[in-house]
């Protein structure tokens, strides 16, 4: 079923239109349409797959085949992008048992193979870094959790400012290998209350240049960025994830992040985890949350949003909201080759869920991404 579209009205009362969109013609951008990045190869169109965590992995964090064809899968379906699941940083950061990690070179023959196996697809491949910070898991890293402030309940000690130093130190290393595995570029995970949006939380009120001002919550952020535009190679594209409100941030602190990675010149796009791409704000501010971040100057970089598109009309909405891409979650899970439908019809609606096993296996759906769905997110599979 396609989605209702939000009224004239409530867009009417939002901020204005769309400056950072293009063209600047006056056109709305095509779905089809390659997407140009200031860094690497042009993606062959506008849709992303999302990151989605899967627990495919091997308990050391190597890939394991279910989980490589389950993305390459995506790629032969037609994504621009082919983005990895969350994978750990740093051994301290890892919530999920079956987690990819990027941790260590050990990694790195799994990861190489991927790559490959994703460029024969004719797609452009990321690999989302992660730290859980907090919400990392005790029994699966064996040692108290990492975040900016105590906070006893999740069993998290503050870190010192030499482990924040090491954390940046982790996001870069992870990118360098990201890079010599044969990505295409990295986007750092910087979205859903995990470490680095534990530094942007307002909790965070450490005093050594960290926490407190928004500034200095942002500056972990920038560092990591920072890190990886030095010590990775011109062609290598960088993407950021980030919450636009909630997880301890308000939309306007959202907003003014969002501001401050776009104008910086460090990154290619930045990926806005809106979760309902229709939704309006939570905390009553006017209009779409959408428009709170499509109409912030972007220069060079790159708009993608996420959340609930699961047909041509939804993907091509977020682009007339001025979008430039649009990042796919559930739609992938249901149809492998969801980008190759929304590009070949319109018209295209995802199917309805629940899918039986046997459904979602014919997409390329493990039995332990099957068993993971099924826990957590029952009403996807019968
Ligand atoms: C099973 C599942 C796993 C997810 N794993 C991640 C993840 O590893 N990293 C991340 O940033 N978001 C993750 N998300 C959020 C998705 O990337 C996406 O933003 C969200 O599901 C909304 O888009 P959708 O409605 O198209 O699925 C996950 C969502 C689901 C349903």
């Amino acid at each position: 079923m396609i989605r209702q579209r939000a009224p004239e009205t409530t867009r009417e009362a939002g901020p204005a239109p769309c400056p950072g969109a293009e063209p600047d013609n006056g056109l709305v951008t095509s779905l089809s349409d390659p997407l140009s990045l200031t860094h690497g190869p042009a993606w062959g169109n506008r849709l992303a797959l999302a990151p989605l965590t899967n627990t495919q992995s091997n308990p050391d964090g190597t890939l394991s085949e279910d989980e490589t064809a389950w993305l390459e899968a995506r790629g032969r379906g037609g994504f621009g992008l082919v983005m990895t699941a969350a994978a750990y940083v740093a051994p301290a950061g890892q919530p999920w048992p079956g987690q990819l990690g990027i941790a260590s070179d050990l990694h790195l023959p799994g990861l190489t193979r991927l790559a490959e196996r994703l460029r024969a697809t004719g797609t452009v491949s990321s690999v989302q870094l992660h730290h859980g910070g907090r919400r990392a898991d005790p029994a699966l890293t064996g040692r108290p959790n990492q975040c900016p402030w105590d906070d006893p309940a999740k069993d998290a000690v503050a870190m010192t400012t030499g482990e924040v130093e090491q954390l940046v130190a982790d996001y870069v290393a992870a990118a360098v290998r990201a890079e010599r595995a044969g990505f295409d570029g990295v986007e750092v995970h910087g979205a859903h209350g995990y470490l680095l949006g534990q530094f942007l939380d307002a909790r965070n009120q450490r005093t050594d240049g960290y926490g407190g001002s928004l500034e200095h919550r942002q500056r972990v952020v920038v560092e990591v960025l920072e890190g990886i535009r030095a010590a990775t190679g011109p062609e290598f594209q960088v993407g950021l994830r980030l919450t636009p409100e909630g997880n301890g941030i308000t939309l306007e602190e959202g907003r003014e992040t969002a501001r401050l990675v776009l104008a910086s010149g460090l990154l290619d796009y930045l990926d806005m985890s809106l979760w309902d791409v229709f939704m309006r704000p939570r905390g009553g501010a006017p209009g779409l949350l959408i428009e709170h971040f499509t109409d912030l100057p972007r220069g060079g970089t790159r708009l993608g949003v996420a959340g609930k598109v699961l047909s041509a009309a939804d993907a091509r909405w977020c682009l007339e909201q001025g979008a430039d891409l649009v990042t796919v979650g559930m739609g992938a899970i249901r149809h492998h080759d969801f980008a190759a439908r929304v590009l070949a019809d319109d018209a295209f609606v995802a199917r309805p869920v629940p899918l039986t096993r046997e459904q979602l296996r014919e997409e390329a759906v493990g039995p332990a991404f099957i068993d993971y769905l099924a826990a957590g997110w029952p009403d996807v599979v019968a």
